[in-house]
């Protein structure tokens, strides 16, 4: 997957770009980019940001290293999410998740979400860009229908997931929020934690 991965995103790359671009000039503080990749994101931060990307998988890993600009302030871990608190160099709080991709990805939706609620720093920003599943219309049904094939063609991708749902149950509440197409429908959010709602959650 990690040699096909940017030649087969290059088409979407180009509309998807402006959206990354948008929310990574939000990153601030202590950064923790989740599920790199390749590290397409890496020459879009600002200068000098303090950024801890992991990255699971090996191939992507090995991508992304070489993708970090000289003299940058990125350093990239070959770790999962679920793993990143038990990494020592690694800050137990950030002021900034990023979130690109990962969330149709990761093996629990819900267990992912938790793990940003307890890494990020109260007031900190999650910043979000995810397809979503087209929900209530016949590409959506498509979606359903081809997904059990459609995931392990693409490392485990669900075309199902209603990320966006997701957050704002677990109490992210949307500071900034875009809804697009592009091919299916997509999600970009710049989200905050409703430390009430959250707390509430917490205490059952
Ligand atoms: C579709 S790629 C997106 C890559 C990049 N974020 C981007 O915007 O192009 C999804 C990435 O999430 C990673 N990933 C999957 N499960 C993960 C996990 N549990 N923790 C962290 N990253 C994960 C995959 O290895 C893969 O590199």
């Amino acid at each position: 997957m990690a040699a096909f991965y940017d030649p087969f995103m290059q088409s979407l790359e180009g509309d998807l770009l402006h959206h990354r671009q948008f929310l990574l000039n939000s990153a601030q503080g202590k950064i923790l980019e989740v599920g790199a990749g390749t590290g397409v994101n890496f020459t879009l931060y600002p200068k000098h940001a303090e950024v801890y990307a992991i990255e699971p998988s090996k191939p992507m890993f090995k991508r992304a290293m070489k993708k970090i600009p000289p003299g940058s302030n990125i350093r990239i871990y070959n770790t999962s999410i679920e793993e990143v608190e038990n990494i020592q160099e690694i800050p137990a709080a950030f002021d900034t998740i990023v979130s690109m991709l990962v969330l149709c990805t990761v093996k629990n939706l819900d267990t992912t979400i938790e793990i940003y609620k307890r890494l990020l720093r109260p007031g900190g920003l999650l910043l979000v860009l995810e397809h979503i599943h087209a929900s209530n219309s016949l590409y959506g049904k498509f979606q359903t229908l081809i997904n059990p094939i459609w995931r392990p063609f693409a490392d485990g991708c669900n075309l199902t997931r209603r990320q966006d749902i997701s957050l704002k149950t677990a109490g992210f509440i949307p500071a900034n929020e875009t809804y697009f197409r592009l091919g299916t429908d997509w999600y970009r959010a710049i989200m905050q934690l409703n430390e009430k709602k959250s707390h509430r959650l917490k205490s059952g």
